[in-house]
């Protein structure tokens, strides 16, 4: 059977791009059609400045949230990283198979670093390191699919490298995995600022639609969304990038096509209405579950606790083997 791995990171509140892109297919498609963990990582949140309460806030959230979008611990694992040792023990082996330029090319960490810099701040070491630990997530679990935004590609790029790499070195050990992205929406970009992704840790939140937004926030959100001075409603994300990601958001909740939806429109007025509906609506459901699920943090705990355990059981035999091909002493 396919296994499939995916993660989130808990550096902010979780958007519209992170479920478009990511969630919504995990628990629609993937939960159902193969072996799947999915994982908070909050490992991943320490590479950058961060309030240790919010984090452990986050992590909880986003692990509800998980749930209310339909993640049903009865057909997958839903876990958080810190939990499971082996994502820790299998990044220092893949440092030892990663490279520095390698991981000095990866786009997010020149981004990330750039804007660290230039706002005065430190970057840390982890930030370079990232991806190596990303890849241990993916390999220590064999996994062969990873769902992710586009966003990811490069990191999953570097991860099978790093499989074959090691593969080759030490003898067959991993899995060599490949991203899987949905077929719309794989990029959601922010409403305010249409080149650039809809990401949660931006400090603007009027471009950003989070899940827990109330849904007349939504709908002002959206019917606020910047556009171009045209009139006609294309499809083009190179000349009309702002309507091109509206529609795509769309045909997302719609399971339409941002093509053709584009002939259905004569304004751009009704265009941001109806996605505002259709927004809205997709996220009633979340909305909701979410709220029984949040007063009820002892299950949440519980499924996290039963998660990481099975997580474990997975991992460890094939992180063993891991230290085992690279040379270390097995402790016995
Ligand atoms: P992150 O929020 O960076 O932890 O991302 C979690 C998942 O959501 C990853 O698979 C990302 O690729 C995906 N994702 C994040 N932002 C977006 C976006 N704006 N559009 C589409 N997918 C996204
Ligand atoms: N780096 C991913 C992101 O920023 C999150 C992530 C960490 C991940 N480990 C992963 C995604 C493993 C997929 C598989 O979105």
């Amino acid at each position: 059977m396919t296994r499939i791995f995916s993660g989130i990171k808990p550096t902010g509140h979780l958007t519209l791009g992170n479920y478009l892109g990511a969630v919504r297919r995990w628990a629609e498609v993937d939960q159902h059609e193969a072996e799947a963990l999915f994982c908070v990582v909050d490992l991943h949140a320490l590479t950058v400045e961060h309030d240790p309460a919010r984090v452990r806030r986050l992590s909880r959230q986003a692990a509800t949230l998980l749930l209310a979008a339909g993640l049903d611990p009865a057909l997958c694992t839903v876990f958080v990283q810190s939990h499971v040792d082996e994502h820790t023990r299998l990044s220092y082996l893949l440092e030892c198979t990663a490279t520095d330029g390698e991981l000095r090319r990866m786009i997010q960490y020149k981004e990330k670093s750039a804007r660290a810099q230039a706002s005065g701040e430190s970057v840390r070491f982890s930030l370079l390191s990232y991806p190596v630990l990303m890849a241990a997530d993916i390999l220590a679990y064999r996994a062969d699919e990873v769902p992710v935004g586009e966003d990811q590609t490069q990191h999953v790029e570097l991860t099978r490298d790093l499989a074959v790499r090691f593969n080759q070195r030490y003898g067959h050990t991993f899995t060599v995995p490949k991203a899987t992205r949905p077929a719309v929406a794989a990029r959601v970009m922010d409403l305010q600022d249409p080149t650039s992704k809809m990401g949660k840790s931006h400090e603007s939140g009027a471009g950003i639609v989070y899940l827990l937004d109330e849904a007349d926030v939504v709908r002002k959100k959206i019917m606020r969304a910047v556009t171009d001075s045209g009139r006609v409603v294309e499809y083009d994300r190179e000349t009309r990038p702002g309507v091109a990601n509206l529609l795509e958001i769309l045909a997302a909740c719609e399971n339409g096509n941002p093509n053709d939806l584009a002939g259905v429109y004569e304004s751009y007025g009704a265009l941001k209405k109806d996605t505002a509906e259709a927004v809205v609506e997709a996220l009633r459901p979340l909305r909701e579950r979410h709220a029984a699920l949040a007063a009820d943090p002892g299950y949440v705990d519980g499924v996290l606790k039963e998660g990481a355990d099975r997580a474990r059981g997975m991992a460890r035999p094939v992180v063993d083997a891991a230290c085992r091909a690279m040379g270390l002493l097995p402790a016995g």
